[in-house]
Parts: structure tokens; sequence; C-alpha cells
């Protein structure tokens, strides 16, 4: 996934682009580009790495550059490895048309053969340049239409913006299946991946639908469809702000947003939770009776959300009583799954602008079913082309590596259960109080989880030369182990393995040896004793061990040595807790081993291609 953006307007272009490109970093950040164009030229600039990377190319560059329009782009490589010469943007041979994508153009293969036979001279291994030759090649005096007979030569998602010297006053973009906003300005306009690049300069938006283009001056936006038709959009208020996150006295978002876990979950708590004790969702979308008749549910998400999608399993089949599946986004989509009536749909997203669960959405709504997102970003896609939405109010997630919005789809899933238990009648009133209690009680727990750093950056110490890691748990921490695997891989760059501590036996024990680093989840819980059986059979392989126990127990200390401490709390709610430490010993061994904790290598925060 990429970031575009782009400015036409009384202003100078490349100042708005470079700071648009620093909001827009987070969806990938391997190597950035800018393009202005006066009357006579476009100006093209790029460079292999990050934004400051791009920044300094500018600084240092011999004659200024100042021009109303212009483009800009910051990459997630997909086709041709991190380069300057597959940075965005892409030209035409004569440099006329200057490109930036977002998306992936699956036929630019064949287009590049065909284009490459009729004489293009192709200077990147990218998808996007095939876009800006093709444009050219169709190129007869009518720009919109050559732009549009390109457009219907592209099969895959695109958000594309576009500058030529053949129509110096405009920027034309065009959108499908990746998300494009045009800002509305006062004698200028803007376009971007995401709202918030472009919140600072305006409020009113204009979100393109797939399939549309449209030709923007700074002062018109003419929007048409791929027939050539004329649109009229439809302008929204943006009326919330976009909290701009600073690091305070953390050396990484990352490390700060961990910490920050405790208060959003008592932020959501309160919000989401009325003084006599009752679930507010009623904001819901949805009617009660669909609930009430609720016979089966599918969470659908990616990564760390699906994890949290996981957990949600077990807490819903444990207090809703009611069957839960949960799916990859990216296996949904296309295993032309079954999906009976009365079902509701739950994906989950950070981002809300994740493509696979997207795509996974609009299959499953070919199916007539309600679908409820569980989402951190307003306005994203996602949102919108959902039923009805509960946001995790996480506040803006810099890190790469999801710490506090995960808690926060947990602590969401949690209430999703407790008020449709309650609706179902399976969960009484006096029941429903006892589990918020608990829950009110999570942020304090977190809190003293997180006294314990100090003990968790020696353990991290201690492991650090381990040349790989297991991450054992069971029942509705098998999921943390998952998810405690995939913190230490994104930011480590280690080899982690989350499994379900008791499948272990059945092909992984072959790993334990003393030269891997086993993580086992031991808090109380009804499988207590089988999966201390299993760090048994690790210790006995010489596996070294790091459990995850609940104050008080001394048993596991007849066992291990190196023990992270939780306090005690109700089971199903456990994996609030247990996934802290993990996150923590994430973090001190990626900050040990000298790595970009916020922006790990080949990630991106906001996978928006498939
Ligand atoms: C989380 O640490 C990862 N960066 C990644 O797995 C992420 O959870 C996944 O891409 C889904 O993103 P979303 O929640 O924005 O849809």
């Amino acid at each position: 996934m990429c970031g575009i953006i782009g400015y036409i307007g009384n202003k100078q272009a490349k100042n708005i682009i470079l700071q648009g490109l620093k909001k827009l970093e987070y969806r990938g950040y391997d190597s950035a580009g800018i393009a202005v164009m006066d009357e006579k030229k476009i100006t093209v600039l790029k460079c292999k790495g990050k934004i400051a990377h791009l920044e300094e190319l500018l600084k240092h560059r011999k004659a200024p550059i100042r021009t109303h329009v212009g483009l800009g782009h910051t990459r997630w490589a997909t086709h041709g490895a991190p380069s300057k010469k597959n940075a965005h943007p892409h030209n035409d041979c004569s440099g006329n048309i200057t490109v930036v994508h977002n998306g992936i153009i699956e036929n630019s293969a064949d287009l590049k053969k065909s284009l490459k036979e009729n004489g293009c001279h192709f200077k990147s291994e990218t998808d996007t340049e095939v876009i800006a030759h093709l444009i050219s090649r169709f190129y007869k005096g009518d720009f919109k239409a050559a732009f549009i007979k390109a457009l219907q030569k592209l099969k895959g998602s695109y958000a594309l913006g576009i500058i030529s010297i053949y129509e110096p006053d405009k920027i034309f973009v065009a959108r499908n299946d990746s998300s494009l906003i045009i800002g509305v300005g006062e004698g200028e306009n803007l376009i971007s991946s995401d709202i918030p690049a472009i919140l600072g300069h305006t409020r009113q938006i204009i979100s393109l639908r797939d399939k549309q283009i449209a030709a923007i001056t700074r002062n018109t936006i003419d929007v048409f469809n791929f027939q050539g038709c004329r649109v009229i959009p439809k302008i929204e208020n943006i009326s919330y702000d976009i909290d701009t996150a600073s690091k305070g006295n953390f050396k990484h978002f990352m490390l700060k947003e961990i910490f920050e876990q405790p208060q959003i979950l008592s932020g959501l708590v309160t919000r989401y939770v009325s003084s006599s004790g009752n679930i507010k969702f009623d904001h819901l979308k949805i009617d009660k009776k669909f609930f009430k008749e609720l016979s089966n549910i599918t969470i659908i998400a990616c990564g760390t959300a699906y994890h949290a999608g996981l957990i949600g399993k077990y807490a819903i089949e444990s207090l809703v009583r009611i069957p839960v599946t949960v799916d990859f986004s990216s296996e949904f989509r296309y295993r032309t799954p079954v999906i009976k009536a009365k079902t509701l749909i739950i994906t989950i997203s950070q981002s809300g602008e994740t493509a696979d669960t997207l795509a996974a959405v609009r299959e499953a709504k070919k199916n007539r079913v309600k679908v409820l997102t569980i989402c951190n970003t307003q306005g994203s896609s996602l949102t919108r082309e959902s039923d009805t939405t509960i946001y995790t109010h996480a506040g803006l997630e810099i890190g790469v590596a999801s710490t506090k919005a995960y808690t926060a789809q947990l602590m969401v899933l949690y209430l999703v259960a407790l008020y449709l238990g309650n609706m179902k009648g399976v969960i009484s009133k006096n029941n429903l109080q006892k589990f918020i209690a608990e829950l009110k009680n999570i942020p304090l727990a977190q809190k003293k989880v997180l006294t314990d750093y100090k003990n968790i950056e020696k353990l991290a110490m201690k492991f650090l030369h381990f040349g790989a890691f297991l991450y054992l748990g069971r029942n509705n921490n098998f999921p943390t182990a998952l998810e405690g695997a995939l913190k230490l891989k994104e930011i480590s760059y280690i080899p982690a393995e989350g499994y379900a501590a008791g499948e272990m036996k059945h092909g992984p024990i072959a790993l334990i040896d003393e030269y891997r680093g086993v993580i086992c989840i031991v808090n109380q819980s009804p499988v207590y004793n089988k999966i201390i059986s299993n760090v048994q059979e690790v210790l006995a392989r010489g596996g070294k061990v790091i459990a995850i126990a609940t104050a008080g127990d001394f048993q596991i200390q007849n066992y291990v040595k190196e023990i992270i401490f939780i306090p005690e709390i109700d089971n199903i709610f456990s994996p609030l807790l247990t996934i802290v430490p993990l996150q923590v010993f994430a973090y001190c061994v990626a900050a040990l081993k000298g790595y970009d904790m916020d922006m790990p290598r080949n990630l991106a925060k906001s996978v928006t291609v498939e």
C-alpha cells in the first residue's frame, strides 16, 4: 500500500505535499517522490528511503521549486524493489505525463509488453509506469478521453493522481478499489489516500467512488464515470479532529501506545457502559430484532485484528452460546463462503482501509447479511461500507505493530459478547454486572503489569541471543500466543511461531532444544494443569522458558525461573492482560537490536493492496 497526495491552488505545492506525505508515511515508507508542474515542465524528485530523505533532497536542491500544482507519493513496494527508479511518480517517455498510484495493476505485464512493442521505453520495474505510457499512447488532444481509454485497459486496484503538461491547470484522479479523497478548498483543492493528510486544509471532502474520475482545478472539481458521463459528487463535512500524536517522553510511538492501553480501555468502559451497568450500543444501525434472532457470527480480519477475532470467538461462544467462525479476510474473499441467513458478519480493522477486509465485506454483502465493523479510524472505507460501526477510540496508532488498537478491539469484542448475551437472555443482569465489574479492573491490572517493565527488559536481554522463539498458549490464550509471536516477528525480525500448546506434541516439539526460546502463557485457567505439562515437555528437551503466570502462583516456580506475573483476573478476560508483557518483550528485544520499532522494515500500517 502507498500514500498519494496532490495539491492545486494558490500556495506553494511543495510544502503542502511534503507535510501531507509525512501523515501518509504509515502507509509505506521504502521510497518517496514528488512531482511539481509549471506551465512549461514537470519536475520530478524521488529517492529510496523515507520522507526525511526526500525533504533533504529538496532542501539542497539548487533550483528552487516554486509551483502551485504537484503530486507526492510514499511507497510500499509491490512490483520492483525499493529504489529511486521504482519510486513514484512515474512518467511517460515524453515526461509530459506523470502518475502516482496506490494499488496493483494486475495486467501490467501484458500492457508493458504491448507498450514496449509500440516503442515505449520503461525506466522502472513497477506496474504503475504502464499507466503513464498508456495515457500517452491514447492522447490525441483530449486528455480526459485518453485518461478514460487508458483506465478501461487496466485491471486491478488503483487510486491515481495524474498531472500533465497538456492540462497544466489540472490534476486528474481516478479510483478503483483504493481510497481516494478530494479535499475541497477555497481557491485550492487537494487529493489524498486518506482524510488525515488533508484535514489541516479543509473539512469538506469528496470520497471518490469506484470507477470514477475527476478533473480538478484550483476552483472546480468535475467528476465523471468511466463512460465520461458527469456525476454530481456528494461533499461531506468532516466534523471530527484527527488527534495529532506525539511521542511525549517515550522513545518510540509503539512504547507510548503500549503504555496508553490502560487509559484507552478505561475510556471504552466509560463510553460504552452506562452508570446503571448496561452496554450502550443503542447507536448501532442494526435493529435489536436481528440481534435477538442471530444464529451465528463470522468474524473477518487480518493480522493482529484477526487474532482479536479469535479471542472474540472464545468470548462470544462462551458468553452468548452461538457459533462463531473466524476467517482471514484474504481467505474468506476467495473461498466462496457459505453464509447462512441470520448471520452477523463482524469485521475488525484498525485502519478501516485493509484491502482484503474491504473485499471480504463486499463478498459477504452479496449474501444479504448484516455487517458490523469494529474500527479505529473514523470515516474510513470499511465504516462506509458496513451497516454499522463500533469505534475503538484508541486514538491515532502510529506504531506499525499494533498494540493499543488490539486491546481496544478485544475490549469492544467483550462488550459485544456481553451485549448479545444479555439481549438473548443467556447472561443475567446480575452476571452482567459481575462481568462489567471485572472489565473495570482491567486498566489497573494492565498498569500493574507495566510496572514490571524492567524485569521484562532483563528477560529480553537474557533471551536476545535466541535465533527463534515458540509461543505457546491454550484456550483463549492460544490467540495471545499468535499475537505475541507476531509482535516479536514484526519488529525484531526473529522467527517466532505462536502455537496451540496442546498441539505442540504433534510436531513442533521437534523444534525444542537449548537454542530456542519458548514463551508459555500459564495464567490461572481451567487448562492450567494441561499447559504446565506442556512446560515440562519443553523443559525436558532443553527448551528455555519464559512463563506468563498469575500473581500468587507458586507452583510454576517449581519449574521455571523466568516468570512475568499478571494480576489475578477472570480467565475469560485474561487476554487483555497476557498480551501486555509480550508486547513489552517484543519491544525490548527489538530495542536491544537497535531496530526501528515504529517503522519496521517491509511493513506498513495499512495494507491497502491485496
Ligand atoms: C499488526 O501489528 C500488523 N501491523 C498487521 O497485522 C495489521 O494488524 C493488519 O494489517 C490489519 O490491519 P487493520 O487492522 O488496519 O485492518
